[in-house]
């Protein structure tokens, strides 16, 4: 197979959709960020990479609190349309229906799956800042469960990727494997 150089800024194709919830200038307002990802095991972390021009930034200096809203598909035209435009041009904070946990971090019932984050740290970068979160509190919909666990089918979380010219949502496919275990399979055939 022949490796060709591409444009080091290329992103990748698996990223969750994941909108951001704060309080800023006193009302809840929410963008959504494709820059997530899980940091540690204990306690939760999580990192969002958002902007230091984006108006949710000075809610999350401003109160330490933030939520991550994963959406289904269903969501993702009010998902797309609060990742282009901004709260400084626009009052976003009735598109959903907003709930409170244990912060004045606003979260949003119509996503499947919602956490609540206390900033843990800052860490600044040329043009955006790694928010990383250590999880208070996660809420899921009761009717996504299957035999007490998050149910992925039932949940039809979204996929961004920018890897093509114009970048697209997706829904999972079909399931491969089993993590953990396929492995193991390996393991098996090797001995
Ligand atoms: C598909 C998609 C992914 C995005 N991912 C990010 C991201 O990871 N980080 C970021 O800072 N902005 C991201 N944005 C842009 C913000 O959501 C957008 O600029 C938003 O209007 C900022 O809102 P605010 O100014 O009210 O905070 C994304 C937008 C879209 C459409």
């Amino acid at each position: 197979m022949t490796k060709i150089k591409i444009d080091q800024r290329f992103s990748p194709y698996q990223m969750p959709s994941v909108i951001i919830g704060t309080i800023v200038d006193e009302k809840p307002n929410f963008m959504l960020c494709t820059w997530v990802s899980r940091v540690n095991r204990n306690p939760p972390t999580w990192m969002a990479s958002i902007n230091r021009k984006h108006y949710t930034m000075n809610g999350i200096r401003e109160n330490r609190v933030f939520s991550m809203n994963f959406p289904s598909a269903n969501l993702m035209q009010l998902a797309d349309y609060i990742g282009i435009t901004s709260g400084r041009a626009a009052d976003k904070s009735s598109l959903f229906t907003i709930f409170y946990g244990e912060t004045n971090a606003p979260m949003i019932e119509e996503c499947v799956l919602n956490m609540e984050l206390e900033v843990r740290e800052m860490i600044e970068f040329p043009d955006h800042f790694i928010v990383l979160g250590n999880a208070v509190t996660s809420y899921i919909d009761e009717e996504n469960m299957t035999d007490n666990r998050p149910d992925m089918k039932k949940m039809n979380p979204v996929i961004y990727t920018g890897a093509e010219k114009q970048p697209t949502y997706w829904t999972l496919g079909e399931k491969i494997g089993d993590a953990f275990q396929l492995g193991k399979e390996f393991k098996k055939l090797k001995t």
